[in-house]
């Protein structure tokens, strides 16, 4: 978008048709690798349209995790398929009594810290296993023979190892396995239970909240999956009376340590049950004998049915890495090969398994294909296809003016689905100027119907703020919402759906830079656009006047060190490469899509598509010109009349909603805004509104 455009400056334009690749390169990439793309998009159809279970859970704001023994990382297959399959990580054993505290006082986080640094870094969250447990207890804990020491040890073991990780950890088992099995729905006995009596669980979680006010709370728990069995009634009887009396608790943790008949027919009926107190369900530990498939699918999808289960925790990656080992109650083999409980779990997320089942089986379609690049062993055929077809909605969202805004246009949206809704942020644009709005929903259907929350009312402030673009930065557990003010700007919120949560502008520049300076004309800065990978973040803007500009930092730096800006592309008809470029990572691939906003030769906004083998890299034309677009009014189809003859400045519907920007190339949809074809006038009173693009030509 752009701002204090004159009235009409940029309609009915006559513009020549715009060739494929007229977008020359620059900057520090390396040369422009043809071959590389070639290689990416040639590579084996094993995987073609797969997806991961970490990846799949997000799309419905789930994560999917499994427990990390810290000896095993340096074992290439199993840290393979951690950072491929999963986003959550729970330490097995490194963060127990026995190892954070093996002598009075003492604390050892190292070979916790290995672990949590390792996830952070790569964008997995952490679930903390486990504060006060009577297993794996040191002795010295154990044998303590007084309620006030004991008292007094308890809690400072809470806040040493919370304090340690605080703010890095997104829940905590503050307390595990407090009750007994068989019929007496009773706490079991510990040195816990025998000197504090039934108030330590309470005081646990107490002392938790005040450690580290950022992290979930979890009671976590096996055998309590069936519903009416004495021991599950004990617990819900217990987290009703805490939710009743407001002690801290968010969460319970249903281990999930199955027999070969997977879970019991009420275990769906047990997570609603639970939730409906108010709090969070997550499976943390599931594992069942042999694996079967359809036990696997059910466990998952009695989490899927339930909208407060928000994740799913394997005990384990590989057969061989399980504390059950001799089960084989796992998704991977000991080969690291996915077994048919992998493929059952990953659709009961609803996710597209590869075509061929076992890795070591090989199929027609594999035999044919080249074989993958052994220097990308996650990459697979991109399956975005050279041309593309779509078809629109209707208006879904307008302006919702009030008595302080008074507001002409909608415009320039960024979503991101979390946590079952759609959030989205947009400008608002009137003849006094920019300033955000936020809005959520369920589904498409309810987005008209939604709630505008004016963003000037947050510390974002009021005055010249546009074109937001949203995502939840992993490594700092924290959402940012990128726009620009002039400036490149950026506010940060732990909570996306707080409109009142957001901080006070902040400057990713000290100005503009200088290339900038010289680039720019008569043009300007505007549509930020951050995509981080696993080491870096980059931050793309553009200037109405040809040219697409990058910066970067490192991922540990982000939001600061922004530097090294460079032109990315360019074209010398800017009205080609003109503004709102978006940049994706394409799932389960080594491409990149980059689209960006022209202006055609009817002067209605349409958009180009390049791809990319690295953010940094050089862009190879996909659906690039006019006659080929990405997504115009001449590749879409409209419902009841085309309300629309522009499509412009919006976003696509992400797999996911963290920095690392993936989209599910199959049947993708794209948020934009278009306009009664019309309207004129002044370019800030434009009656933009949004509308959805789904795509009619994919192949998967
Ligand atoms: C298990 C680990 O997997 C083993 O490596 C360790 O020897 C014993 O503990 N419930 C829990 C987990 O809460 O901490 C346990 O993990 C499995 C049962």
């Amino acid at each position: 978008m752009t701002v204090v455009k004159p009235p009409g400056r940029y309609r009915n334009l006559a513009l020549g048709l715009l060739a494929a690749g007229v977008m020359a390169v620059a900057g520090t990439a390396a040369p422009a690798s043809a071959t590389a793309t070639a290689t990416d998009s040639a590579a084996a159809s094993d995987s073609v349209q797969a997806s991961t279970l970490g990846a799949q859970a997000a799309q419905s704001g789930r994560y999917f995790g499994t427990a990390v023994a810290g000896g095993r990382l340096g074992d290439g297959t199993y840290s393979t398929i951690l950072n491929r399959e999963f986003n959550m990580v729970t330490p097995e054993n490194e963060m127990k009594w026995d190892t954070t505290e093996r002598s009075r006082g003492s604390f050892n986080f190292g070979p916790a810290d290995q672990i949590v640094n390792q996830a952070t870094s790569r964008g997995q969250r952490v679930r903390g296993h486990t504060l006060v447990w009577h297993s794996q207890l040191p002795s010295w804990v154990s044998s303590i023979g007084d309620a006030n020491t004991l008292r007094s040890v308890m809690n400072n073991h809470i806040n040493g190892v919370m304090g340690h990780y605080k703010g890095k950890v997104y829940a905590w088992d503050v307390v595990n396995e407090a009750f007994a099995d068989g019929g007496s729905g009773a706490h079991r006995p510990s040195v816990f239970q025998n000197l504090l009596g039934d108030g330590f669980i309470e005081e646990a979680f107490r002392t938790a909240r005040a450690a580290d006010a950022s992290a979930k709370l979890c009671y976590n728990d096996y055998n309590i999956e069936n519903w009416t069995d004495a021991k599950t009634q004990g617990v819900y009887r217990m987290v009703r009376d805490f939710k009743a009396r407001g002690v801290p608790i968010d969460c319970v943790g249903f281990q999930a340590h199955f027999g070969t008949g997977g879970p019991p027919a009420s275990f769906q009926t047990t997570l609603s049950n639970f939730a409906a107190l108010g709090v969070d369900v997550q499976i943390t530990e599931l594992d069942i004998a042999q694996a079967p498939a359809t036990a696997y699918a059910n466990t998952v999808k009695a989490c899927m049915n339930v909208a407060r289960c928000n994740g799913i925790t394997v005990w384990g990656i590989r057969d061989t890495d399980s504390w059950r080992a001799g089960e084989n109650p796992l998704l991977f083999d000991g080969g690291g090969n996915k077994k048919p409980a992998y493929n059952s779990a990953l659709t009961a997320l609803g996710g597209t398994p590869a075509v061929k089942a076992a890795a070591n089986t090989v199929t027609k379609a594999a035999a044919k294909t080249p074989a993958k690049s052994p220097a990308s062993p996650a990459s697979s055929a991109a399956a975005l296809p050279g041309s593309y077809g779509w078809s629109s909605s209707g208006v879904l969202m307008s302006p919702k003016p009030d008595s302080t805004h008074n507001i002409a246009g909608l415009k320039d949206p960024t979503v991101v689905y979390y946590n079952g809704k759609y959030h989205v942020f947009a400008s608002v644009a009137s003849s006094s100027g920019y300033s955000l709005v936020y809005l959520n929903f369920t589904d498409w259907s309810q987005a008209a119907s939604a709630t505008h929350y004016y963003l000037d009312r947050s510390a974002i402030g009021t005055g010249y703020r546009a074109a937001p673009q949203v995502f939840y930065f992993a490594p700092q557990r924290t959402w940012y919402l990128v726009y620009q003010t002039g400036n490149a700007s950026y506010s940060t919120n732990t909570d996306i759906s707080n409109p009142n949560g957001w901080s006070a502008p902040r400057n990713f520049y000290s100005s503009m830079p200088d290339i900038i300076k010289q680039n720019i004309g008569n043009g300007y800065w505007v549509d930020m656009w951050v995509i981080c990978d696993s080491a870096n973040c980059y931050l793309f803007s553009s200037d109405d006047n040809g040219h697409l500009y990058r910066s970067q930092t490192t991922l540990a730096q982000f939001p600061n060190g922004f530097t090294n800006t460079v032109i990315a592309a360019q074209d010398s008809n800017k009205y080609a490469l003109f503004e709102a470029s978006n940049v994706y990572k394409v799932q389960d691939s080594n491409q990149y899509l980059l689209i960006v906003e022209a202006i055609g030769s009817d002067g209605r906004r349409y958009f180009r598509s390049w791809t990319s083998s690295s953010i940094g890299g050089s862009w190879t034309p996909l659906a690039a010109s006019e006659n080929n677009p990405f997504a115009r009014a001449s590749n879409t189809t409209f419902p009841s009349g085309a309300w629309t003859r522009d499509i412009s400045h919006g976003e696509l519907i992400r797999a996911g909603y963290d920095q690392t920007l993936t989209i599910n190339p199959c049947k993708m949809q794209y948020l934009y805004q278009g306009m009664n074809p019309n309207a004129g006038g002044d370019y800030n009173t434009l009656p933009w509104r949004l509308g959805l693009l789904t795509q009619t030509n994919s192949t998967c």
